[in-house]
């Protein structure tokens, strides 16, 4: 089992002008998922699905092909550990070797007593997410990050775990702003740009076609300017410094109805794996993409046949369209019955209709995540047929 992830990781540096570039390459996973807020509607899928026909099965585990993670280091001597690396959220935490929980078993764990650099918190901690609760307490080591080290950063040592026991990261990196809550611990992000490892930006490149090891990048301290089409790069402004959420004008099918009028929110998440947006805006779009109706929880399959076919969805974001093709946002899932084909639209209410960009969106779009100037960016990639239409 182990070796299907024995995937290097590549780590190099960059120098451009004074910044400090430095990359992490993404290994995308195939044993789980981690859609936040999805999980709930999986679990109602995977109670359904016997009771379906063959056409409408989707397939769980498929949701495997969706998920990225990259490795980190913790400690001296470094013990290494893979985790998500989350614009979604501002907490970082790692399993920790007082976990005795089911879902500690099978991963590697922290352990404070092996690190010299270790520095003891103690101050409790718990965490409420969409799919479950975690407990643990704070504590201070030096992270390892890209190949930067990164002193003293506090982060949260888990001690209790109620989900997933089968998830393939011990931990996440939380990048989003300070969360309100936990003020006075600095997260990853702001200890690197403190500690001089460059600008306050950092960028993500997905790949959507992932047939090596390696399923993309994320560089911190600038752009990767043989990954994006520089120029093509345009940005918004993040209009609520929690996560990193912009604003839309409008959502538009191609030749078809158009939602979110008059604009919405959209929080740009690189741990969600779909674009998740109001139940009634998002059935629109899919029965105007030709979705199966028989949509269970806001999950729709489509005609495989169909996908080179299937219209346009045009993300008008601070006057810029994005557009989406029928194979940027149709995600194919093979099981022992063949082969579906979901769409990457998925309905959800959400608080104040706040919509999520997740992976569907990024891996079609170089995204810069810019803190110093509080804006997102995202640019054409390279090398891929992915068209921003520029004004
Ligand atoms: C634990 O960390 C928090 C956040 O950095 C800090 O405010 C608090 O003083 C620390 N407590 C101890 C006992 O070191
Ligand atoms: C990290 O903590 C150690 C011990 O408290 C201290 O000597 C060192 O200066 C700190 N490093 C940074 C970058 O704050
Ligand atoms: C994905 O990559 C493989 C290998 O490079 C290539 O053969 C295949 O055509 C690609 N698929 C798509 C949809 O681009
Ligand atoms: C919803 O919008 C209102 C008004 O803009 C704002 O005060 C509130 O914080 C928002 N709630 C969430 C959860 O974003």
């Amino acid at each position: 089992m182990a070796s299907r992830f024995l995937n290097l990781l590549v780590f190099y540096f960059v120098m451009e002008g004074q910044a400090l570039l430095t990359r992490i390459s993404l290994n995308k996973g195939r044993e789980i998922s981690h859609i936040r807020g999805l999980e709930r509607h999986l679990k109602i899928l995977k109670s359904q699905r016997n009771r379906l026909d063959q056409g409408g099965i989707v397939y769980l585990k498929d949701y495997e092909n969706i998920h990225y993670y990259g490795e980190i280091g913790l400690g001296t001597p470094s013990q290494r550990f893979k985790v998500l690396f989350d614009t979604g959220s501002s907490n970082s935490w790692i399993l920790s070797n007082k976990c005795q929980d089911m879902a500690c078993r099978n991963h590697r764990k922290y352990s404070s007593e092996k690190s010299s650099t270790f520095t003891k918190n103690g101050t409790m901690v718990s965490l409420q997410y969409a799919i479950g609760r975690l407990k643990g307490f704070l504590s201070t080591d030096n992270l390892e990050l890209a190949g930067m080290n990164i002193e003293n950063q506090t982060f949260i040592e888990v001690t209790k775990k109620n989900f997933a026991c089968n998830t393939l990261f011990d931990g996440i990196v939380g990048l989003g702003y300070p969360s309100p809550a936990m003020r006075d611990v600095s997260t990853p992000i702001q200890n690197i740009f403190q500690q001089g490892h460059g600008h306050c930006v950092f960028s993500f490149y997905l790949k959507s076609n992932v047939s090596d090891n390696n399923a993309g990048e994320i560089l911190f301290g600038g752009i990767d300017e043989e990954i994006v089409e520089k120029t093509t790069l345009r940005y918004s402004p993040v209009t609520k410094k929690h996560h990193w959420q912009i604003a839309i004008d409008r959502v538009t099918v191609d030749d078809g109805p158009s939602v979110c009028d008059g604009g919405c929110q959209a929080s740009v998440d690189t741990a969600t794996s779909l674009i998740v947006g109001p139940i009634g805006d998002i059935h629109r779009i899919n029965i105007a993409v030709g979705g199966d109706t028989r949509a269970i929880s806001g999950v729709h399959t489509v005609d495989c046949d169909s996908i080179a076919s299937l219209p346009a969805v045009i993300f008008t974001i601070n006057g810029q369209d994005f557009q989406l093709k029928g194979e940027d946002y149709v995600f194919k899932v093979t099981s022992e019955d063949g082969i579906s084909c979901l769409s990457g639209f998925m309905g959800m209410n959400l608080p104040n209709n706040t919509w999520i960009l997740g992976h569907t969106f990024i891996k079609n779009f170089y995204t810069v995540f810019d803190m110093d100037e509080s804006r997102i960016g995202f640019g054409k990639l390279k090398n891929e047929q992915k068209l921003i239409k520029v004004e």
